[in-house]
């Protein structure tokens, strides 16, 4: 008898563990659902950014070195024109337009690429 209950006891006691091992389980997985669901809505411009050097001199809502991407946003429509040419200055850097810091020249980025970070760029205008 007595060494029924001590089995029971230990049965108990496993399966205790092993729920508790279960329900780690399943928010590890709830947790990278949600990881992967956010970078499944970065768009592919947002993506690039953070893949690059820009934040280090630009910020969504703040003035860094470079302008804060909604001032750039509010400064160009979204047109065909603006995103080429916006594109062409992230290749090549350039300076002048909001001040004299200059933009350092990218010419690793690739011109579609530059114009999928231009159009996320554009797209933060309220
Ligand atoms: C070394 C700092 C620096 C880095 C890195 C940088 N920028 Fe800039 N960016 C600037 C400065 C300074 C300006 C303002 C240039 C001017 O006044 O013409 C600027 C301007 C811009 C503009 C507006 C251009 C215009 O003519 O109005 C865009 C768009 C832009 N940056 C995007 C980016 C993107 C995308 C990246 C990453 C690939 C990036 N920048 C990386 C400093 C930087």
């Amino acid at each position: 008898m007595k060494k029924t209950s001590l089995i029971l006891g230990a049965v108990v006691l496993f399966m205790a563990s092993f729920s508790k091992a279960d329900l780690a389980k399943e928010k590890t997985v709830v947790a990278t659902a949600t990881l992967k669901s956010h970078a499944l809505q970065m768009s592919a411009g947002e993506k690039l950014i953070n893949k690059s050097d820009c934040m280090g001199c630009h910020n969504k809502t703040n003035k860094i070195i470079g302008p804060a991407y909604i001032d750039v946003a509010k400064k160009y429509p979204a047109t065909e024109k603006n995103i080429n040419s916006l594109a062409d200055k992230i290749i090549k850097g350039g300076t002048g337009v909001w001040g004299t810091m200059p933009m350092t020249a990218h010419p690793t980025v690739k011109k579609d690429d530059a114009k999928l970070m231009v159009k996320y760029i554009l797209s933060l205008k309220k």
